[in-house]
């Protein structure tokens, strides 16, 4: 009997050190989470690193839209991987609401992305406040980052990908191979995505943290899956000479997820908690911990912590399409929707020889100069005629918001993003659909091509604002410098810090978020192993 309860004890006491008392609480196990557990557990093996993660262990049907390249525009109707959130309507694209997408299993939102690899321009990186960051000191970050994920032009490339580049030449784009050189303003490039040697996509998770999990960090790293993050714990002490109070987060209360066997309960962190919960949910957590505006927490009913315009200037940019058809050809071979679900096709992708299964849905990338990064797609498996469709993802300066309307973990927030509320968004946006128009035009005869709309490919303002979608890339919300520091502590308290896209202030300048993302996480891990060097070891 004594023995049993011996051994509940240790048991318990062993959880209890493994995972509710850690030097490092990460909230999110997405793309900055995973980069900057890894570097934690490496550097400091015995410190002790605990994940949070909402999103429960992935069911293999899931896992397998995840992985298998092909299946993307599936993987993003898997609400088990991804969270969706509807916007409030938005006057710019004629009162309509879209809705937003984000992450929500482990790897974060790069589980269920475009993978497209995309650097910002030259001298962009530079205004976010970020100390010694410049496009220079980036580029080693990139390249590193670029080889550890293995990023790359696909082995099994879309059928007619070189027409696409080569319609973008002859439409005036530079092409520009190099991952790294940012140097060309109106260029094109073959798509460079995140799939693995064994075509497989890597997400942040599979190429930072998993393999970790077996050796260097088997003992020091706890990943919970499952656990939701409701609130971030505060303690307040008063100095007894000065009578001046600080406020530091020491912990992390968590819910069960939906469907989940989690308990709640509280995780307290010895050293940090990191909040890396992603665009739409790091400022959802800070408010719903006490941290925003008084009007909006007012209105959520919870008790202010710190006044902060957390969620108050986000950057979301909208997204345009020209589609068009084409039969002078036949579809893209890997649009072979049969061959596309046949057990053959599974087995040969599962057992890492590819196939069709690793085509991905993108041709070619591009920046359209300083108005908008532009993305090249031939659209697998839609009814009708065989359709290709470019998409442009617009620069803009316009800021939304996102704001907590209660104080359920569960709710969703209201998010504003104020699609093509200024005209320079509209131009941007319009113009480089024009220049898509123009790509598809300089399609060989052969092809008969067809613009499915607009009619003969002339974008109009109206058009411009009507076809208007999200477009996938969200950053702001805990911006560096409204809400954090250069050292993206959380302002006015200790012990917290937001790293990942909610505190980049400003949208990446022709490009999309997830290099950068993975280049802040990358450096902060470095950063916070140099401060904690000689403290922990
Ligand atoms: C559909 C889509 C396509 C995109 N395509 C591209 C592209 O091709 N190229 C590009 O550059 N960028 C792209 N992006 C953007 C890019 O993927 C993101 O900017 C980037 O991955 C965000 O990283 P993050 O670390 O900020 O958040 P995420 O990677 O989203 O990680 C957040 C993590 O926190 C977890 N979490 C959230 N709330 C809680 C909570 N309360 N408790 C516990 N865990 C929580 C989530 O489940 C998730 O795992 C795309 C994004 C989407 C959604
Ligand atoms: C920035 O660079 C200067 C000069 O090399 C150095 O002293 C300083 O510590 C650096 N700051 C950070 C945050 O790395
Ligand atoms: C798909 O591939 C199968 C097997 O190669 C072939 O028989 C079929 O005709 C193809 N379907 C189409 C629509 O091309």
């Amino acid at each position: 009997m004594q023995a049993f309860y011996l051994a509940l004890i240790t048991s318990a006491l062993i959880h209890l050190t493994c995972a509710q008392f850690t030097d490092f609480l990460i909230v999110g196990g997405g793309t900055a989470g995973c980069v900057l557990a890894s570097k934690l557990c490496v550097a400091f093996p015995n410190a002790h690193i605990t994940i949070l993660e909402r999103g429960l262990p992935r069911s293999p049907q899931s896992d397998f839209l995840v992985h298998a390249p092909r299946k993307l525009f599936d993987v993003l109707g898997d609400r088990s991987v991804g969270e969706a959130i509807t916007s409030l309507p938005d006057a710019g694209i004629n009162g309509r609401t879209t809705v937003a997408l984000t992450g929500a299993t482990l790897g974060g939102s790069t589980t269920i992305n475009g993978m497209q690899w995309t650097l910002p321009l030259p001298g962009t990186i530079e205004q976010w406040g970020v100390p010694n960051l410049t496009t220079a000191s980036a580029d080693p970050y990139f390249r590193r980052i670029y080889n550890k994920v293995g990023f790359g032009p696909p082995q099994n490339p879309l059928q007619y990908a070189d027409d696409y580049v080569s319609a973008g030449v002859q439409a005036g784009f530079e092409l520009n191979n190099n991952p790294f050189d940012t140097s060309t303003l109106r260029s094109i490039w073959q798509t460079r995505l995140s799939i693995d040697s064994n075509f497989r996509r890597n997400d942040a998770y599979s190429a930072y943290l998993r393999p970790l999990l077996d050796n260097s960090c088997a003992k020091n790293v706890a990943v919970v899956q499952g656990a939701t993050a409701s609130k971030i714990v505060f303690t307040q002490s008063t100095d007894s000479n000065t009578g001046a109070t600080t406020v530091r987060a020491t912990g992390v209360d968590t819910v069960p997820s939906p469907g989940s066997t989690h308990k709640a309960q509280r995780y307290w962190a010895r050293r940090e908690v990191l909040v890396t919960a992603g665009p739409y949910n790091s400022p959802k957590l800070l408010q719903l911990s006490g941290v925003g505006t008084r009007a909006v927490l007012d209105a959520a009913g919870v008790a202010q912590v710190l006044e902060l315009p957390v969620g108050e200037a986000t950057v979301g940019r909208a997204s345009g399409t020209i589609p068009s058809t084409y039969s002078g050809v036949p579809d893209e071979a890997a649009n072979n929707i049969t061959l596309v679900n046949s057990p053959e096709a599974r087995q040969q992708w599962e057992a890492g020889l590819g196939g069709i299964l690793s085509t991905p849905v993108s041709a070619a990338n591009g920046r359209a100069g300083t108005d908008a990064y532009f993305g090249c797609t031939i659209v697998p498996f839609v009814p009708g005629p065989p359709e290709l469709r470019s998409a442009c993802y617009h620069n803009t300066e316009t800021t939304g918001y996102l704001r907590i309307r209660d104080s359920n973990p569960f709710s969703a927030p209201l998010l504003k993003n104020n699609f093509l509320s200024s005209q320079a968004d509209v131009n941007r946006l319009k113009r480089c659909l024009e220049n898509m128009a123009d790509v598809h035009r300089q399609f060989p005869a052969s092809f008969k091509m067809r613009f499915k709309y607009p009619p003969n490919g002339v974008v109009t303002e109206g058009y411009v604002r009507s076809v208007a979608q999200w477009g996938a890339h969200f950053v702001g919300g805990c911006a560096i410098g409204d809400v954090v520091t250069g050292e993206f502590k959380v302002k006015g308290c200790s012990g917290l810090r937001v790293i990942d896209a909610s505190s980049i202030p400003t949208m990446p300048v022709s490009a999309g978020p997830m290099a950068s993302v993975y280049l802040l996480a990358e450096l902060m891990g470095d950063r916070l192993v140099e401060e904690y060097k000689g403290v922990l070891e």
